[in-house]
């Protein structure tokens, strides 16, 4: 779905963003260009964004584990 109407960004492009290595909300906006006009989806992109990055640390910490 989009969530930055004046930018074109998705949800799946802050997600892209994300898996790619951007760790903050300022990071997704100089890759995607999100709430970087009116700044009504600041918001929502900054939730997505967190979710996001909460899941790729989640995965991260996955892969350190052991069984034991
Ligand atoms: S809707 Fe995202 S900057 Fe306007």
């Amino acid at each position: 779905m989009y969530v930055c109407i004046c930018k074109g960004v998705t949800d799946h492009q802050i997600r892209d963003a994300v898996e790619e290595g951007a760790r903050s909300f300022r990071e997704v906006q100089r890759e995607t260009g999100c709430s970087t006009q009116c700044g009504k989806c600041a918001c929502v992109a900054k939730q997505i964004t967190r979710e996001a990055i909460v899941g790729q640390m989640a995965a991260a910490v996955d892969d350190l584990a052991y069984a034991v």
